[in-house]
């Protein structure tokens, strides 16, 4: 019996997916595969998961705003090959207090030296043989760069503190000591406890609504997420939440005062699950629903299964940035269901979701706005060609080992030449064949890590079917592992812009600025905006002002497109706008070239970029102070998150 359950255990570690999965979403495996290609595996983590590797987690923690810490117990259930005698868990500047078996005995681990990319890592005695549980105490640090801890003056209703978790791509492992690697899928639950009267959701199924009375004032909220997901997906908030149901299994969290603008803003929400729904197969996690969260969410959006975290900075109201949320909904497919299994194929996850977003938006919205997004995402990519070189190696899909970073790749290349890439296949096979397809691929891997090897072999098969002509079409090889752009790629429908485009030429000639860019689409505002020429004199630019009011701008991509301009121009008469746009939201996107770009402007810009920094730096998460601080403004103020 025994060594039936260890061969049955070291059978499932190995699964290699070499065969194929027919794993149709009833019978989701409680325990996903791990792949065992030089490909999948992870430099980012210390795991070896191939000998022992975390299947659960259960979360029992407390959350304390004073202390900005989560404290409690961690319970892992570890499944080992036969003979290992250890698991490797991550960890970065967590304060463990001790690693017990299931019956409270004692083990022993022992902390490594510190990576500062990769942290530490834990390594725990195992109790037994094949299927066991540790449980770890332990607390988080307070500048862990997962957490943000926000004072009542940093949210919108000023009365109560708040708090929001980013898990992506390696910092989990500062608030929950597990294997924090995409490759390694665990289910996991959480009891997690607040002060009244806060409440707490995250990234599962809530099973205590309005929380349970935990004494000493406080309450405690359960959570399950009961299918594999890979840990950088478990995500937290905290704070004084409301909620407004959008349709049947869609709705928004978040402060009471930003409740009737999100839900507005939202309010197409149910009808995007439905259309990605037909495109891709069944939404396979139950409730979607959003969380629109302070000005200081580092990022645009985060795809925490069951509750997508977003910026409050989308709302523009009048649905016009609308496209974040469906992308982070087709992540619920590509990226949460298929998962890149490295960083160095996070294409895979970035790549499919902005080409799903498109065909959401279309759905949703009409083809003609899809073509105007299209068309802005190309221009994207030929940026990232442009600040990359056209063939530089960062300009590759799958990233080789030297140049993969946890957090992918440039944006342009990863997100766009990513898309790019799959509406070149989609134009040359087909629609109706290429959609068959990619509804079957999340079917076959649903659940389960993939990478570029694995993703190829899988469309050969099942799509390309040995026809040599179409082979040869596709070029696929190229657009995945070669640097620069296919002679094959598809172009974007150039009459998404034409009337734009004719507007720039004429301003270019020495015109004036557009009439009726009131009534422009968003997509045309910030396609005039990143058109012009990037060195305008000042009178120009005044004319822009005079005429367009863009200081004003309500939309914040048309307000940034401005910004970007303005400071490469020194243009003062943006400096307000800039500062009170940089002041009152940390979304990394917006903030980072804007303060880099002034800071590298050694005598207009980098004052300004000091003075706006060192006010702002406390308001921002972790993930965008981290990369500001290489500039060196805050000279002497030493990081307190790395
Ligand atoms: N998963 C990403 C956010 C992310 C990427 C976090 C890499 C950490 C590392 C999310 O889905 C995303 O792409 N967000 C974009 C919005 C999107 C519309 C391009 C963002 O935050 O701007
Ligand atoms: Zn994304």
């Amino acid at each position: 019996m025994l060594r039936a359950l260890t061969a049955a255990f070291a059978a499932l570690l190995l699964a290699s997916c070499q065969t194929e999965p027919a794993a149709p979403a009833a019978e989701t495996p409680q325990v996903a595969p791990i792949l065992d290609t030089p490909d999948a595996v992870d430099p980012y983590s210390y795991a070896k998961p191939l000998d022992a590797r975390v299947a659960n987690v259960d979360l029992d923690l407390a959350l304390d705003f004073d202390a900005k810490r989560v404290s409690g117990t961690a319970a892992l259930d570890v499944i080992a090959r036969p003979g290992i005698r250890e698991v490797i868990l991550d960890s970065k500047g967590l304060d463990i207090g001790g690693v017990t078996d299931s019956e409270g005995k004692p083990l022993k681990w022992t902390l490594g030296a510190v990576d500062p990319a990769k942290g530490a890592p834990l390594n725990v005695a195992l109790p037994g043989d094949g299927k066991q549980r540790i449980i770890i105490r332990y607390n988080s640090k307070p500048d862990a760069a997962a957490l943000q801890w926000l004072t009542p003056e940093q949210t919108a209703g000023k009365k109560y503190p708040y708090l929001l978790s980013q898990g992506q791509p390696t910092l989990n492992r500062t608030w929950i000591p597990t294997q924090d690697s995409p490759g390694i899928r665990q289910t996991w639950t959480a009891k997690v406890t607040a002060p009244e009267p806060l409440k707490i959701v995250m990234s599962g199924e809530r099973l205590t609504p309005d929380g349970e009375p935990a004494g000493d004032g406080r309450r405690a909220f359960r959570f399950r997420m009961d299918k594999p997901v890979a840990p950088y997906l478990i995500a937290i908030a905290a704070g004084d939440l409301a909620f407004r149901e959008l349709g049947p299994r869609t709705g928004v969290w978040t402060e009471p005062v930003m409740l009737d603008r999100a839900a507005a803003e939202l309010a197409d929400t149910e009808k995007m699950v439905e259309a990605a729904e037909k495109l891709y197969g069944p939404y396979r996690w139950g409730r979607y629903d959003v969380i629109v969260l302070p000005p200081s969410f580092p990022y645009g959006g985060m795809e925490n299964p069951t509750l997508t975290f977003l910026t409050p900075t989308f709302i523009a109201g009048d649905k016009s940035l609308v496209g974040l949320v469906a992308h982070e909904l087709a992540h619920s497919w590509s990226g949460n269901l298929v998962t890149n299994a490295t960083w160095a194929d996070s294409w895979l996850n970035e790549g499919f979701t902005s080409y799903f977003e498109n065909r959401i938006m279309e759905a949703l919205y009409g083809a003609g706005r899809a073509k105007q997004e299209e068309a802005l995402s190309v221009d994207e990519m030929e940026k990232a060609f442009r600040e990359e070189g056209q063939n530089g190696p960062n300009t590759r899909l799958h990233l080789a080992k030297e140049e993969a970073s946890p957090e992918g790749g440039a944006g342009g290349i990863v997100y766009d030449k990513g898309a790019t890439f799959l509406r070149t296949v989609e134009r040359i096979v087909g629609r109706e064949r290429f959609d068959a397809w990619l509804r079957s691929y999340f079917d076959r891997y649903a659940f389960q890590p993939m990478t570029s090897a694995k993703f190829l072999a899988d469309f050969r098969k099942n799509l390309v079917k040995g026809d040599a002509e179409l082979e040869k079409k596709l070029l696929l090889d190229q657009w995945v592992y070669e640097p620069g752009l296919p002679a094959n790629v598809a172009r974007p429908d150039p009459a998404a812009f034409a009337e734009v485009d004719k507007s720039v030429a004429a301003f270019n000639a020495g015109g004036g600025a557009p009439n009726g860019f009131g009534d422009w689409t968003t997509a045309e505002r910030i396609r005039f905006i990143t058109s012009l020429p990037r060195k305008l004199p000042t009178a120009r630019l005044d004319e822009l002002e005079a005429k367009l009011r863009l200081n004003e701008a309500g939309n914040n991509e048309v307000l940034f497109a401005w910004l970007q301009l303005a400071v490469a121009n020194r243009y003062d008469p943006a400096v307000p706008a800039l500062d009170k746009f940089i002041s009152t939201q940390g979304r990394r996107k917006f903030v980072r070239p804007l303060i880099t770009a002034l800071a590298e402007d050694q005598q207009w810009g980098r004052p300004i970029a000091a003075r706006i920094y060192a006010r702002t730096r406390g308001s921002y998460h972790a993930v965008t102070t981290s990369d500001l601080d290489k500039l060196g403004l805050n000279s002497g103020a030493k990081s307190t998150n790395l």
